[in-house]
C-alpha cells in the first residue's frame, strides 16, 4: 500500500522507531562507505513553495546517495503556482516519479496533494507540521541520551509548524516534554489530542523558565516563520522575554532546526556555544529522510 507522510502520526510508534532505526543503519553503512544504493533509475519530485537550504538539499543529496535523483520544482518552474489544480500536479507528476516530496503553505494543499497521488507524497513543511524535522530531531536526541526515556525537553517559543510535529514525535516515542509558548501562541488543541492519542500530550505553560526548570534540552525555533513576515514587528514584541539566551540553557543542550535569526528567538552565543547540537539535528536530516524514504518505498 502507498503510504504517506503529512504528519508525524501517519506513523505508528512501531513504524516511527522502524524508520529511525533505518535512518541509523543507513547513516552508519554511508559514514563506512558502504550505503544502500537501491533507488537505481528512481526519482524524486520536490516541490516548493518557500525557501530551503536543509531541505532541498538533504533530500536532494539523500536521493543521490541511495542511488536515485531529484527534480527540483520551485515555484516559477510548474504550472501550480499558476493555477494548475494541486490534484491535477499530484497526478501528473505521480506518472513520472516514484516519491513526491513538497514544501507548502497550505496543509490543506499537502492533503490534496497526498490524496491524489498515487507514489508516496512526503511533507517538507507546510504552515502546520514539519514531520522530517522530527525524525531528524529525534534520531538527534537518541544519539545525544542513548535513547528516549527520562529525557527532558522544553520547548520555548512560538507553538508553529516544527513544535506541532515535534510535539506529536515526543508523545510517541515517549519523551518527556514541556511547551512554553506565549500567550495566543500554543500548540493547536487539535495537535494536543493526537498527542494524546499516541502517547502522552505535553505539559504547556507561559513561562520559559519554569519550562527549562528540569530539561535537559531547550528547542527553540524563530518566531517569524516563513509566510509571517508582514507580522514581524507584532510577533517580536509578542515574544518578549522568550529569547532562548546561554543565561537560560545553562548546561542543557541546545536544539534549533535553523535557519536561527540570532538576535530574535536565540542569541548568537547560544548558537556558537557547545552546548548547541544544532548541526547534528541538520546533518540527520539527510539520514532521517534517507530512512523514510527506503521505508517508504518497502510499503508499497
Ligand atoms: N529546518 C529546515 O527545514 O530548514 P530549511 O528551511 O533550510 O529547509
Ligand atoms: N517555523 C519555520 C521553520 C523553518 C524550517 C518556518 O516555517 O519558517
Amino acid at each position: 500500500m502507498v503510504r504517506h507522510l503529512l504528519d508525524v502520526d501517519d506513523l505508528t510508534p512501531a513504524e516511527l522507531e522502524t524508520v529511525l532505526d533505518r535512518a541509523a543503519d543507513i547513516k552508519a553503512a554511508q559514514a563506512a562507505g558502504d550505503g544502500p544504493e537501491p533507488f537505481d533509475n528512481q526519482t524524486l519530485g520536490m516541490i516548493f513553495e518557500k525557501p530551503s537550504t536543509r531541505t532541498r538539499v538533504s533530500f536532494e543529496t539523500g536521493m543521490t546517495q541511495l542511488g536515485g535523483h531529484a527534480i527540483f520544482l520551485g515555484p516559477d518552474d510548474i504550472h501550480l503556482g499558476s493555477g494548475e489544480p494541486v490534484k491535477d500536479t499530484a497526478r501528473a507528476l505521480s506518472r513520472y516519479v516514484d516519491v513526491v516530496m513538497a514544501r507548502l503553505f497550505d496543509h490543506d494543499d499537502a492533503e490534496e496533494l497526498a490524496e491524489y497521488a498515487t507514489v508516496p507524497f512526503v511533507n517538507g513543511l507546510t504552515d502546520d507540521a514539519h514531520p522530517c524535522q522530527t525524525l531528524a530531531d529525534l534520531l538527534t536526541i537518541r544519539e545525544h541520551f542513548g535513547g528516549f526515556e527520562e529525557v527532558r525537553v522544553a520547548w520555548v517559543g512560538d507553538g508553529n509548524n516544527v513544535a506541532q510535529s515535534f510535539v506529536l514525535g515526543a508523545a510517541m516515542v515517549g519523551l518527556d516534554l514541556t511547551v512554553a509558548t506565549p500567550e495566543g501562541y500554543e500548540i493547536d488543541d487539535e495537535v494536543l489530542a493526537r498527542a494524546d492519542a499516541v502517547g502522552e500530550a505535553p505539559a504547556t505553560t507561559h513561562d520559559p523558565e519554569a519550562a527549562v526548570e528540569d530539561a535537559d534540552v531547550v528547542y527553540t525555533d524563530v518566531f517569524v516563520s516563513m509566510g509571517q513576515e508582514d507580522r514581524r514587528e507584532e510577533k517580536l514584541a509578542e515574544f518578549e522575554g522568550f529569547q532562548v539566551t546561554t543565561d537560560l540553557i545553562g548546561d542543557r543542550k541546545l536544539m534549533h532546526c535553523l535557519p536561527a535569526h540570532r538576535g530574535e528567538e536565540v542569541t548568537d552565543e547560544s548558537i556558537e556555544s557547545d552546548n548547541a547540537i544544532v548541526w547534528d539535528q541538520a546533518e540527520n536530516r539527510l539520514h532521517a529522510q534517507k530512512g523514510l524514504l527506503v521505508w517508504l518505498s518497502e510499503q508499497e
